[in-house]
């Protein structure tokens, strides 16, 4: 069994996924053995804490800098012996360090079809209000291995979703969580602990 360790800082939707699917036994090999929070009072925490599984927070600002901070991420990996690092709305950039300790063992979740409204600004609902302002037909999200290039890691899976007339930022996210996030994000997590993800020459390859 893979130790799952998942990165949160806000809602923890995607967390939630993830949580529903090993309830539904739809991760295999894996099981979610801790939840990290760059915020304590993100919703995620109950959410992981509703569930039983275990909680720790890290918080930005108590440390000098993002080297210090990624040091302390670090070691609660470490810690926390973790196969498979998961970052579900996680909102902090770390160092280089982590991908180098963690080589194409943390993924991310980013709400649009990359290389499309990604990297730094792009996050949350920022996302959305770029996609609509672009005026594009469709959207959709990425689950990715995370390197030192922010949202640039080999691309594991991505689905899509229309945009409406009459879409708001808000409306648009929820389609693309609903639709999309909530059912790749999973799916990617159960495909790494079955060892069904491959990397080679910078690009991932899914075993069908
Ligand atoms: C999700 O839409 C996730 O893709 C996005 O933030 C939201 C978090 O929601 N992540 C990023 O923008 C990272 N660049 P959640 O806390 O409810 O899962």
């Amino acid at each position: 069994m893979k130790n799952i360790v998942v990165l949160v800082s806000g809602g923890g939707t995607n967390l939630q996924a993830l949580i529903d699917a090993e309830k539904r036994r739809e991760i295999k090999g894996g099981k979610i053995t801790c939840v990290i929070s760059s915020k304590a009072d993100a919703y995620a925490l109950e959410r992981a804490k509703q569930n039983n599984i275990a909680t720790r927070v890290i918080v930005r600002k108590d440390y000098a800098d993002i080297h210090e901070y990624s040091k302390a991420m670090l070691e609660a990996l470490n810690e926390e012996k973790a196969d498979l690092v998961v970052y579900a709305g996680f909102m902090t950039i770390l160092d280089e360090t982590l991908c180098r300790a963690y080589p194409n063992k943390m993924i991310n979740v980013h709400p649009a079809l990359i290389p499309s409204f990604c990297g730094k600004g792009f996050y949350g609902l920022h996302v959305h209000e770029a996609a609509l302002e672009k005026g594009v037909k469709v959207t959709g999200a990425t689950v990715h291995f995370v390197t030192e290039v922010c949202d640039g890691g080999p691309i594991i899976l991505q689905d899509t979703v229309p945009v409406l007339n009459g879409d708001t930022p808000e409306l648009l996210q929820r389609r693309v969580m609903e639709n999309v996030e909530w059912k790749i994000l999973p799916k990617a997590v159960s495909l790494f602990c079955q060892d069904k993800i491959t990397v080679k020459d910078g690009r991932a390859y899914v075993e069908e």
